[in-house]
């Protein structure tokens, strides 16, 4: 078929704005799925992710659509809003000419509208700009459209009005995207250029990648090579999505669809790598730019419960890795934990995510540690160490600086919350770095301050101070030297490795007091009374104790002797005192998985 027919295109917006409400009536609109089998936000289909109305994987798929009497194909890739996954948008915005940037009109901008926005431009691609939800009561249309006008340069009539839930003006939407996106550039090179910006997994076709092809065409039985990874695979199946997976006699330049390489080890696909034809030379071959290493923010170690569950949780993690790239992780062992790994991740809501994954999908259980940032250590010795987690710390007497990761911080309110905003702001470490205003009623706060201060429960708190409206982003900016101590968790004075933290000095007290009170609440009673201490190098700064359960050990006697029930109490109470000594508590994946959630 002819190329120029084609539209690649994404949609992007802060989280809950609506895209895959959008992308639903898209796939209606053009009779993708027919209507008898559509349901809720079709594209999101992780079960957590319909769970939580949230997308976490893209899913791309194909559309034919006719105009003015023409055929298109409409190549849409649905894309993740929340801040953690910003790594995901990036790779599907190197696939394509066009973004739908859309803006809830009970919301307005938020952080993501313009973090995305800006990788958007970046990018070059075309921007069609859209207001959803105006059939809501609350809706500001007219508040938002001049705002967007404002930000984007343009005239606020070019702004479109849609109600994805109900339908209006969607196929206006569709008409832009095929008037306005450019068509993709073709080029029928002999030297395939392809670019992997997802892939999955199968258990009979292997390692999928999903690709967007920039030169050249590929088809069964082709031999190919990964640039970067130097994979080299025969092609099983080529196709497109649809949006499962159907088989195609070839693809070619400016299409979008999937490989099936038969490769069993997930590793050897790499997502932002390019895909080529494995006969030609590779010297001087250019691969396609675009790619963004990704980059953990957050480190948390995670270790089976029971130790023969490791090649489990080994397998599990090379699996998770396929659909999420972003995960990255190592193996470590631990004296007291025996073998597990510690895991990179984007950011708080990827830990609790990838932590529940594993749990449902994979039916393990598990002890993760207290998430924790990459800190640079300079010991007496001139020796530098980066630490992802505070039990890998060595001695304070052996260490003369440790610096902690900065991040700049975006955070765009409206101006009614500001005063509640900074309030919150001013508890944590932050250095202020100015307010912009976008319209009259949003302000764009800056700041810098430690990235540990973000990834606790910063995002939360925003949220509850501003009623849900204000919203951030971060990017990294350096390292910076911090006092900071490692703070421990005892409990029945055994410490407890994963609870361990890194923390500022000034907030030492505070933490320990927060880790023992949800502790308290968290971990079950036992027969024993239990103490839960907080301390930093010994000294204890915080202490709590769960009540012993009561198991009334009198209950079978009916009256009788009191001297017979006091010496039952008494037997009881040296039963007790000795389980105590002896008595180690068992902690459940469940008091670790609370203990996340924070
Ligand atoms: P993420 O993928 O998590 O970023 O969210 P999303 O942008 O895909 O949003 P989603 O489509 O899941 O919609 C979020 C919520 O807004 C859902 O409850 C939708 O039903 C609702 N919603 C979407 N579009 C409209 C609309 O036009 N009007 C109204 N009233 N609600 C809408």
């Amino acid at each position: 078929m002819s190329n120029i027919n084609i539209r690649n295109f994404v949609i992007v917006a802060h989280v809950d704005h609506g895209k895959s409400t959008l992308a639903d009536r898209f796939l209606e609109l053009t009779k993708t799925v027919e209507k008898r089998k559509m349901h809720e936000q079709y594209l999101d289909t992780m079960e957590l992710e319909r769970e939580r109305g949230i997308t976490i994987k893209l899913q791309p798929v194909r559309m034919s659509y006719e105009f003015d009497g023409q055929k298109y194909i409409l190549n849409l890739i649905d894309t993740p809003g929340h801040v953690d996954f910003s790594y995901e948008v990036s790779r599907s915005l190197a696939a394509v000419e066009g973004a739908i940037l859309l803006v809830d009109v009970s919301k307005g901008i938020q952080a993501q509208t313009l973090a995305n926005l800006h990788l958007a431009r970046q990018q070059g691609l075309k921007i069609i700009p859209v207001l959803n939800k105006i059939d809501l009561p609350n809706a500001r249309t007219e508040q938002v459209r001049e705002e967007l006008a404002y930000l984007l340069a343009i005239e606020p009539e070019e702004i479109l009005d849609v109600s994805a839930k109900n339908g209006t003006n969607v196929e206006k939407v569709l008409e832009r995207v095929v008037k306005m996106v450019p068509s993709p550039k073709i080029s029928d090179s002999a030297n395939l250029k392809a670019l992997i910006f997802d892939s999955t997994f199968d258990a009979y076709k292997g390692v999928i990648a999903y690709i967007r092809i920039f030169e050249g065409s590929t088809k069964r039985g082709d031999k190919i090579m990964t640039f970067a990874a130097k994979t080299k695979a025969d092609v099983l199946e080529v196709g497109y999505f649809s949006p499962n997976l159907i088989a195609s006699d070839s693809m070619s330049s400016g299409e979008i669809g999937y490989i099936a390489t038969g490769l069993k080890d997930p590793g050897q696909i790499r997502v932002g790598d390019t895909i080529t034809n494995f006969q030609f030379p590779i010297s001087n071959f250019q691969p396609l730019p675009g790619y963004k290493e990704p980059r953990p923010m957050v480190f948390a170690s995670f270790f089976p419960e029971k130790n023969e569950d490791y090649d489990v949780l080994k397998d599990a993690l090379g699996k998770l890795k396929l659909t999420d790239a972003s995960l990255v992780y190592e193996s470590e062992s631990s004296a007291g934990l025996g073998r597990g790994f510690r895991l990179g991740f984007l950011g708080m809501l990827h830990v609790e995510i990838i932590s529940e994954r594993l749990k449902r999908e994979f039916g393990l259980s598990l002890i993760i540690s207290s998430p924790s940032v990459e800190y640079a250590v300079k010991m007496q010795n001139g020796e530098e160490l980066k630490i992802r987690s505070a039990s890998m710390l060595p001695d304070f007497s052996g260490i003369t600086k440790i610096a902690e990761p900065i991040v700049f911080i975006e955070v765009l309110t409206p101006t009614v919350f500001m005063g509640s905003v900074m309030e919150l702001i001013s508890t944590i470490r932050n250095v202020y770095k100015g307010t912009d205003y976008l319209g009259k009623e949003t302000a764009l706060l800056k700041y810098e301050m430690p990235l540990s201060e973000v990834i606790t429960d910063f995002y939360d708190k925003l949220k509850s101070v501003s009623s849900g409206y204000a919203s951030m982003s971060y990017e990294p900016k350096g390292m910076q030297e911090g006092d900071l101590v490692r703070l421990d968790i005892l409990i029945a004075g055994d410490m407890v490795e994963p609870f361990s933290r890194i923390v500022p000095k000034e907030k030492a007290y505070h933490e320990g007091r927060a880790m023992v009170t949800k502790l308290k609440e968290v971990v079950p009673s036992q027969m024993f009374e239990v103490s839960i201490q907080a301390a930093i190098g010994g000294k204890v700064i915080a202490a709590e104790s769960i009540r012993a359960k009561r198991k009334d050990v009198t209950q079978h006697m009916y009256g009788g002797d009191i001297t017979r029930r006091m010496k039952l109490w008494k037997k009881q109470k040296r039963g007790k005192a000795r389980m105590k000594e002896t008595g180690r508590v068992n902690l459940s994946q469940d008091v670790f998985l609370k203990m996340l959630k924070r």
